[in-house]
């Protein structure tokens, strides 16, 4: 199971908590320690100078006046350990021991840090005129219990810490959660089918910015499917024209109505609407095969100065029927580029048929070819009507224009753009609409000339 943001969030908070807490300990207690020794160092260091100056050749020599020093320092558990050259050492045991591995007898006043059994002793050695010395010896057990308030302060630090970080990773985790989990509701809802959701854009820049690319999403689905929806209508249209003359003189033909010089007449039509729905039929599985790997161009070297030449010598005859002039630009010489000859052709007449289309009779269509800085531009341009400046962003979108155009002017099936935008860009060309000089549409398939650097 995946782990919540607000339990990710909770575990880091905590483990900064504790790592934070955890160093600021280590390096108090060491700072707590090594300042806590200095300071019992430095006031055993003065009380040693104090007696010193209080007991002479014959103070150290009197037990009496060395039995008062001891009194006085004993309450801080300081003993007081004596050594005369004449006699023995004197003072308690586990002191004098101290005392005499810290130098005592070494004639020199000195401080020392010395370990007896588990325990640190700061020992404090003074000689008195040339006979005698004496040692302040002090267990460094103070430290100690210095050293264990400050694990339980920095215990309780972190009891606390963990308990803020508990409470404010949960919090904030739940609040970034949640315009998160809103989102992922209405990504529920639009792979359900809802197309009305939308998420409110708010919350840190990030998870604003996912709920804006889910809105957007879910818009650009909306729209997508409108046209999906839109194109389906034209397409089953465009099959139901065909189908309808099919279907009617076959059974003028069936019944006996249709007899003689009727029945070829019947007999022409339905082959040609056939025709009509096989090339309809192709177009559709070709576009669709357009976006599979399988589908495969036959590229090679192909004259375009040739090919525009070809193609229009097929187009002059129907535009001389429809009293329209075609025009043919090409360069005098061999215009040499790498492209699939029969799709380019196919392309081509596409371009010219929806040309033809809306051009009307004294209008003018022109094939033109031109080759500049290496790259070979073969345009197809006309004097109809034109498109709208907000019509070329969409114009090979399969199915768009067409439903735009319609209503008021003569319309194909709606797929021809589409299959010829995505039969060049599979060429390594690039088709592109704009207006033409002739008063219409132009439409240009731009494509690198061959043997051009
Ligand atoms: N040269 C042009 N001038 C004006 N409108 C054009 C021109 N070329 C295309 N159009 C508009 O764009 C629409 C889409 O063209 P497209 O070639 O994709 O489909 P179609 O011609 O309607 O059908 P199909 O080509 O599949 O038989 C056309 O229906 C037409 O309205
Ligand atoms: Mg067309």
């Amino acid at each position: 199971m995946k782990t919540t943001l607000a339990l990710r969030i909770t575990v880091v908070c905590l483990a900064v908590a504790g790592i934070a807490v955890l160093v600021a300990g280590l390096v108090a207690s060491r700072l707590v320690r090594s300042t806590a020794d200095s300071v019992l160092q430095q006031s055993l260091r003065a009380q040693a100078d104090v007696v010193a100056g209080q007991l002479d050749d014959t103070g150290i020599g009197s037990r009496l006046a060395i039995g008062k020093v001891a009194a006085v320092v004993r309450g801080q558990g300081i003993e007081v350990v004596v050594h005369r050259i004449t006699g023995q050492n004197t003072g308690q045991a586990t002191a004098l021991h101290a005392a005499e591995q810290a130098g005592l007898t070494s004639g020199a006043d000195h401080s020392a840090r010395v370990a007896v059994g588990d325990l640190d002793y700061l020992v404090e050695v003074r000689t008195v005129g040339t006979q005698a010395a004496f040692a302040l010896v002090q267990p460094v057990r103070s430290a100690e219990a210095t050293q264990r308030a400050l694990v339980r302060n920095i215990l309780l630090a972190l009891g606390i810490g963990l308990l803020v970080a508990a409470a404010a990773g949960y919090v904030s985790g739940r609040l970034l959660g949640r315009p998160l989990r809103r989102a992922a509701a209405a990504a529920g809802s639009l792979s359900a089918g809802r197309r009305d959701v939308r998420v409110p854009v708010e919350g840190p820049a990030e998870v604003a910015q996912v709920a804006g690319s889910l809105n957007e999403l879910a818009d650009a689905l909306a729209r997508s499917e409108a046209r999906q929806r839109e194109f389906l209508l034209s397409v089953s249209h465009e099959l139901r024209t065909p189908l309808t003359a099919v279907t009617g003189f076959s059974e003028a033909i069936a019944d006996g109505v249709a007899e003689g010089a009727d029945a070829r007449h019947a007999g022409a039509t339905i082959h040609r609407e056939a025709l009509r729905l096989e090339r309809l039929v192709s177009d559709l599985l070709e576009l669709a095969r357009l976006g599979a790997d399988e589908f495969r161009l036959d590229l090679g070297p192909l004259d375009l100065t040739a090919l525009v030449r070809d193609c229009a010598e097929v187009w002059q005859l129907r535009c001389a029927r429809e009293n329209v002039r075609l025009t043919v630009e090409v360069p005098p010489a061999p215009t040499m580029a790498t492209a699939d000859a029969r799709r380019l052709h196919q392309v081509v007449d596409g371009l010219a048929e929806n040309a033809l289309r809306v051009t009307p009779a004294g209008a003018p269509i022109v094939f033109a070819l031109e080759v500049t800085q290496g790259q070979a531009r073969l345009s197809v341009r006309d004097g109809g009507p034109g498109l709208a400046a907000e019509d070329y962003p969409v114009a090979f979108e399969r199915g768009v224009l067409n439903a735009r155009y319609r209503d008021r002017r003569p319309v194909g099936s709606g797929i021809g753009l589409a299959l010829a935008h995505g039969l060049v860009t599979r060429m390594g060309g690039t088709l592109t609409a704009g207006p033409a000089a002739e008063g219409g549409a132009a439409f240009t398939i731009g494509l690198p000339v061959e043997g051009a650097g």
